[in-house]
């Protein structure tokens, strides 16, 4: 069955980090209806074009499973309309820029007197403080959260990851939130607001980096290559190109191909434990007893000569090959896949996290899929709904509108 079954959500958000949040819901089982401003909708169903008259893959791609509702919430007929959602949700959903609820008459003082039962769920760009009046986007929140100033080479400017985690990864905290205040709800009753602010988000998924800068006091970060390459630190975490975030060494080596393929790469971890396998398999098994590379400590000063000969190994050797050799010893590898391969691998479409959905009018088209999977609530990607497709089933069946007062809805042109 699934698991949020009989729960309303009311859907405001738009663009990425709210629809991330709603989708996850939508597919845990929740009813999701996304309220659209009439005419055009959320911007992303126009953003990014590829097939023209079509919905967008951005939009598709982040609307799975929900119903679409246009209302004009500046109209007055259209406030009544929401104002009967709000009723008879359970939870709202909404990211817009700071105060746009509250100047549309919905802040969160009105919505406990409409609902007292009401979750309000927000995505703001920052928390209360100097900046929580600014608008903000992904990469905005990569460098107020931290990620940025850490991502890339030291010799490099700061760099942002293709990762979404300012918005899919704020999105992802705030449907934790939600679920965490519909248990609150069940024992008191009542409902609550629930922010997820995306610069504390990406703080939270940053917080190795804060540990380093804290570890600094107590002198150099001795598992980062600049240590063994005998570069100073300097008061704050700096970037540590593809060192791993942990105590073990791990960098991103040369596969066979690499001159032609810019993916032909492995990630490779050094782990302590595999250090006799790693030695055997690079052929060069004199390091497993010399005390100069025989532990970790000794070889922090020689990670760019211990990493260069594993490379000379790797570079003999396809990506895959690396896997399948490096798996059964234990020694802890990864392909660096592209896109392309994401898309094609069977092993993927197998376990649903990457999925083939009919679209109207695109046809065809691969998503993501659930990546939390239940074992006795299953997710199934449905596609996303066309702008205002369950108006009519909407005001009917979930509000209750029917005969005059219906036609009156629709002759205000609060739906459009
Ligand atoms: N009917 C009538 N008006 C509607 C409407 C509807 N159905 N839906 C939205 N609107 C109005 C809002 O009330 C708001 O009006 P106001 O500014 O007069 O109060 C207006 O549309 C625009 O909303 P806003 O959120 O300000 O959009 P924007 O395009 O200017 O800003 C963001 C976009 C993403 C920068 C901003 O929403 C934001 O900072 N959100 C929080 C952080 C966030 O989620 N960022 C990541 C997005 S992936």
């Amino acid at each position: 069955m699934e698991a949020l079954k009989g729960i309303k959500v009311l859907d405001f958000t738009h663009v990425q980090s709210g629809p991330t949040c709603t989708q996850l819901l939508a597919w845990f089982g929740a009813d999701v209806i996304k309220v659209e401003r009439p005419g055009s909708g959320d911007p992303t169903r126009a953003q990014l074009v590829d097939v023209p008259e079509a919905d967008s893959l951005y939009f598709t791609m982040l609307n799975h499973n929900k119903r679409s509702l246009t209302l004009n919430t500046k109209n007055e007929t259209g406030k009544q309309v929401l104002e009967r959602l709000v009723a008879k949700c359970d939870v709202l959903v909404e990211n817009f820029a700071p105060g746009a609820m509250e100047r549309m008459g919905f802040g969160w003082e009105q919505i406990q007197k409409i609902n007292p039962r009401m979750i309000m769920a927000s995505v703001k760009g920052f928390g209360p403080g100097p900046y929580e009046d600014c608008k903000v986007y992904e990469n905005v929140a990569q460098c107020a959260g931290g990620a940025a100033s850490t991502t890339g080479f030291i010799d490099g400017p700061p760099t942002v990851t293709g990762a979404q985690i300012g918005d899919s990864g704020t999105g992802l905290h705030l449907a934790l939130g939600i679920v965490t205040a519909l248990f609150h709800r069940q024992n008191t009753g009542k409902g609550q607001r629930v922010l997820a602010a995306m610069q504390d988000s990406v703080i939270n998924l940053c917080r190795v980096k804060l540990r380093d800068q804290q570890r600094l006091a107590a002198g150099p970060l001795e598992e980062y290559s600049q240590h063994g390459e005998g570069i100073e630190f300097g008061d704050t975490t700096p970037r540590a190109g593809n060192d791993s975030g942990g105590g073990q060494p791990g960098r991103i080596l040369k596969c066979k191909g690499w001159d032609k393929d810019p993916n032909a790469y492995t990630y490779f971890i050094t782990q302590a434990a595999a250090w006799p396998n790693i030695c055997t398999a690079i052929g060069k098994t004199g390091w497993i007893e010399d005390p100069e590379y025989a532990t970790p400590k000794a070889r922090l000063t020689k990670l760019n000569e211990v990493f260069g000969a594993i490379e000379d190994w790797t570079m003999t050797k396809t990506k895959y090959e690396v896997m399948q050799i490096c798996n059964p010893l234990d020694i802890p590898v990864g392909p660096i896949l592209s896109m392309k391969e994401i898309s094609e691998e069977k092993s993927l479409r197998e376990t649903g996290t990457i999925v083939k959905v009919e679209h109207p009018e695109r046809g065809p088209y691969l998503t993501v899929g659930c990546p939390v999977k239940l074992s006795a609530s299953p997710a199934e990607v449905k596609r996303s709904p066309l702008l205002g497709e369950h108006n009519e089933e909407i005001l009917k069946n979930v509000l209750g509108y029917e005969g005059p007062e219906l036609q009156s809805i629709i002759d205000s042109g609060a739906i459009g």
